[in-house]
């Protein structure tokens, strides 16, 4: 059985032979499977080397005080266009306030606004820094794998000559504060372009963009919300022109499975500005974790919810008898304060992304991910270096992390 060893597979660290298609779409895992001990099922047990801490040390949790201030906490860049709203509103009195998004959309917007930026340094304070490590990596490993070639082998490149040179085109749909621009600028992207519905997390991430250094890409931003509206919406024509050769959605594409209009939406403006041989990829809640967690639940359980220290998922009901709009709320220490969010339901969603030409290469739980990359030349020391663990192969997690971090699936489809 696979166990959590990094110094093991620091040590171990050398082969590379990653199947580039792994398709492992449905089998769920059961405890009767685990009592059978049918190893295919069994879930990954944490079993860390060493800790850095005891067991349930950093399981503090936040204080009404303290949640208070974070939701009122705006952060400078917030604060600053705050000010900037209210100098622009008492010099036109007349204009109209801005169009209110309604229902669960505003509670999101509103969400993911008002998180403070709180930059690298009060980011390590975070009581789940090794869970927020950890999904670091394994959107490096997405980025690496699936998009480096395909960036690589764009016909956008950049002026300078040579193997380094700039090249290709990503949209990063739901780009929130553009925590992942480091990535694309370690992928060599050429132009880069962050869209999400929170217009301050998109200032935020363009002020974040000026001061890359040196700014290793070009970089357009577009607030919209990218589920009812086209793409075209944010970009000038001339800027959707030249296909993109990437399109990523981290942990953020399940907001649109609200409704079959939202996530058709989401599909075409994936779709239609992606060149033949591009690729697709992306980070949600494991449908299949979610609904097996819920089945679990007794019949006559009065919330219909589940967790641990680190995560709460409450359901509004067991069954919907609709595939779209099957909510829960969410709520991730550190992360995520109860927002709305909605099961994706897999194979519907596979099937309706053939409709767009998108033809599946990869899916896999967060936790194999894992597995199928810790012993790689390249991914085990960026573990080390993303301070997933340190150099003694101490794990930043402790198990209530580790299995949150088991809530995600990675994915990559390829444009036909
Ligand atoms: C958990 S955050 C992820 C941010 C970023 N992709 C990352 O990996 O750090 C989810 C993001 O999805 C965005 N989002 C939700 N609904 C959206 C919509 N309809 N259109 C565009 N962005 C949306 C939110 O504003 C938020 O920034």
């Amino acid at each position: 059985m696979p166990a959590f060893d990094p110094v093991r597979d620091a040590l171990r660290a050398g082969g590379s032979n990653i199947p580039l298609v792994h398709l492992n779409t449905t089998r769920r895992a059961t405890d009767l499977a685990v009592l059978l001990n049918d190893p295919e099922d069994m879930r990954i047990p944490y079993n860390p080397k060493s800790r850095i801490s005891a067991p349930g040390l950093v399981m503090v949790p936040l204080t009404k005080a303290e949640m208070d201030m974070y939701k009122s906490f705006r952060g400078q860049g917030a604060a600053r266009v705050l000010k900037r709203k209210r100098q622009a509103n008492s010099d036109t009195e007349e204009e109209p306030p801005a169009k209110k998004l309604a229902g669960d959309v505003n509670v999101v917007v509103e969400h993911y606004n008002s998180r403070p930026d709180v930059g690298v340094v009060q980011r390590l304070d975070s009581p789940i820094i090794g869970l927020k490590n950890f999904n670091n990596w394994v959107k490096s490993v997405l980025i690496t794998r699936f998009a480096h070639s395909v960036l690589a082998q764009s016909s956008g490149r950049g002026a300078r000559s040579g193997p380094g040179r700039a090249a290709g085109k990503v949209l990063d749909m739901g780009c929130g504060k553009g925590g992942d621009m480091t990535k694309w600028a370690k992928a060599r992207v050429k132009e880069y372009y962050g869209v999400d519905i929170a217009a301050m997390s998109v200032e935020q991430a363009h002020k974040r963009w000026k001061t890359l250094h040196p700014p290793r890409f070009d970089a357009h931003f577009a607030a919209m919300d990218c589920y009812t509206e086209p793409l075209a919406k944010g970009f000038m024509p001339a800027m959707l022109s030249q296909p993109f050769d990437v399109v990523s959605m981290q942990f953020c594409m399940h907001y649109a499975f609200e409704t079959v209009q939202k996530a058709r939406c989401m599909l075409e403006n994936v779709s239609k500005h992606l060149r033949s041989g591009g690729v697709f990829i992306g980070t949600i809640p494991n449908p299949d974790f979610l609904l097996d967690q819920l089945d679990a639940l007794p019949q006559d359980a009065e919330k219909l919810s589940f967790g641990n220290s680190v995560y709460k998922i409450t359901f509004e009901k067991r069954k919907t008898g609709q595939i779209f709009g099957h909510k829960y709320w969410f709520f991730l220490r550190d992360a995520v304060d109860n927002v709305p969010e909605y099961v994706v339901h897999w194979d519907n969603f596979v099937q309706m992304a053939a409709e767009y030409k998108l033809r599946l290469l990869y899916k896999q739980e967060f936790h194999r991910v894992f597995e199928e990359h810790q012993d790689h030349q390249e991914f085990g020391p960026l573990m080390v270096r993303m301070k997933v663990v340190d150099s003694d192969g101490a794990s930043a997690m402790d198990e209530d992390q580790w299995e949150a971090a088991n809530l995600y699936i990675a994915f990559a489809f390829e444009k036909q």
